[in-house]
C-alpha cells in the first residue's frame, strides 16, 4: 500500500503528528540534514553526538528518529527498553555501506596490535567489533586521550581519519570509505564561489576531501559549523556540508547570507544526502501511528556495541582516564 493511501483524507499532518507525539509519549529527534519541516517539528535538532546523548537521557517511551539508520540504531543501543522508529528504514549511509562487518573483522584480525577507533556512521555489528566510537564533534577530544604510540585503525571515513592524521600528526590506518555527499563538492566550483565572495569564510565538515578542507577557515561537525555561523564577524558564509543545515543558520541569523558549496556541475543539489531525504512528514506520521518501522537489534550484538558507544560518551566528556585506556580490549 502506498504511503498516500494510508493517510486520512485531508489530514493536517503537523496537527496529527503533534497529537500522536503526546498519545505515544514520544520524542522526535532530528538531524540538521533533515528537511526543514521535520527540523521545525522536532523536539530536538542536533549533531550525531548530541542526538545520541538525547536518546540516552530521554524519559519518552518512543523515540521517532528523523535521521539515518545508524543514528536510530545508536538510540536503540543506548535505550533498548524504548521503541525506536525510523520513518524510512532505507535511510542508510554510504559510509556504513562501505564497511561490511565481515571485512572489518578481517581487517581487525590482520592488525591485532591496533585498537579500532570507529566513526559512528557504521552498522551496529561494526560498532560491536570496535573499541571506541567517535562522532565528528568528539573525535579530536577522544583521539587526544589515546597515547601516540598506540597503533589505531580508523574507519570507515578515510577523509575524517585523514584529517585527524594530518591535524594531530598521527598514522592511523584508514578504512577506504567516503561520504558520497561530501565527496561531491567541487574544488573548482568552490574556488569560483570564493572569488565571487572574497570576504566570505568557508566552513567545512571533516567528511570533505582534503582539496575542500584545504580552503576552509573552519572545520568541524554540523553543530560546530552552526556555532561558527553564529559567531563569525562577516555577513556571508560558504557552507561545505549538506545544505539542509542552512535552515538553522537562516533561522538564527536572518540578516546574514549562507551559500552552499557547489558540486561539479555548479549546482549544489548533488550535495543533498539522498538517504536523509527519504524521511518525510507523511512517513513520520505513519511511524508514530503504527510504531513501525521499528529498530530491532539482537541483544548480544547490542551489548557489544554498547561498550564502544558508552566509551565514546565517557571519553567525549573527559570522564575516562588514561589508565582506563590501558585496559582497552582488542576487539576480539
Ligand atoms: P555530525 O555528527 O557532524 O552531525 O555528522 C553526521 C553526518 O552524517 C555527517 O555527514
Ligand atoms: Fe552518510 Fe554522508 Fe548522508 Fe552523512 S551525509 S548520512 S555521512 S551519506
Amino acid at each position: 500500500m502506498s504511503v498516500e493511501t494510508k493517510l486520512p483524507a485531508g489530514a493536517d499532518l503537523r496537527a496529527e503528528i503533534d497529537r500522536l507525539r503526546k498519545e505515544r509519549n514520544a520524542v522526535i529527534l532530528a538531524h540538521y540534514y533533515q528537511k526543514p519541516e521535520l527540523q521545525d517539528l522536532a523536539d530536538f535538532v542536533g549533531d550525531s553526538l548530541e542526538l545520541s546523548r538525547k536518546a540516552a537521557d530521554t524519559d519518552a517511551e518512543v523515540i521517532a528518529f528523523c535521521g539515518v539508520k545508524f543514528m536510530a540504531d545508536t538510540a536503540k543501543i543506548l535505550s533498548p527498553e524504548k521503541i525506536v522508529v525510523l520513518p524510512d528504514l532505507e535511510a542508510g549511509c554510504s559510509l556504513e555501506d562501505s564497511c561490511p562487518p565481515h571485512k572489518f573483522k578481517a581487517f581487525r584480525e590482520a592488525h591485532p596490535d591496533h585498537i579500532a577507533l570507529t566513526y559512528i556512521n557504521c552498522s551496529t555489528e561494526v560498532k560491536a567489533l570496535s573499541d571506541v566510537i567517535v562522532t565528528s564533534s568528539s573525535a579530536e577530544t577522544i583521539l587526544n586521550q589515546i597515547p601516540k604510540e598506540q597503533p589505531i585503525i580508523f574507519g570507515p571515513d578515510r577523509h575524517l581519519g585523514g584529517y585527524l592524521n594530518r591535524k594531530f600528526d598521527r598514522e592511523m590506518l584508514l578504512w577506504p570509505g567516503v561520504c558520497i555527499v561530501h565527496e561531491a563538492f567541487s574544488e573548482r566550483e568552490l574556488l569560483k564561489l570564493m572569488a565571487q565572495h572574497p570576504d566570505a569564510p568557508v566552513a567545512a565538515h571533516p567528511e570533505c576531501p582534503p582539496h575542500i578542507i584545504d580552503h576552509a577557515d573552519h572545520v568541524g561537525s554540523t553543530s560546530s559549523i552552526l556555532q561558527f555561523a553564529k559567531t563569525f564577524p562577516g555577513d556571508t558564509l560558504i557552507v561545505a556540508t549538506e545544505p539542509h543545515i542552512i535552515h538553522q543558520m537562516e533561522k538564527a541569523l536572518p540578516n546574514k547570507t549562507f551559500i552552499g558549496a557547489p558540486g561539479a556541475d555548479g549546482n549544489c543539489n548533488c550535495n543533498i544526502c539522498p538517504y536523509m531525504a527519504l524521511n518525510t512528514m507523511e512517513k513520520l506520521y505513519l511511524a508514530l501511528r503504527d510504531l513501525q518501522p521499528r529498530i530491532e537489534i539482537e541483544e548480544s550484538v547490542r551489548l557489544a556495541a554498547r561498550r564502544s558507544v558508552d566509551r565514546m560518551l565517557e571519553m567525549a566528556s573527559g570522564t575516562i582516564g588514561l589508565g582506563d585506556l590501558g585496559r582497552m580490549p582488542s576487539g576480539d
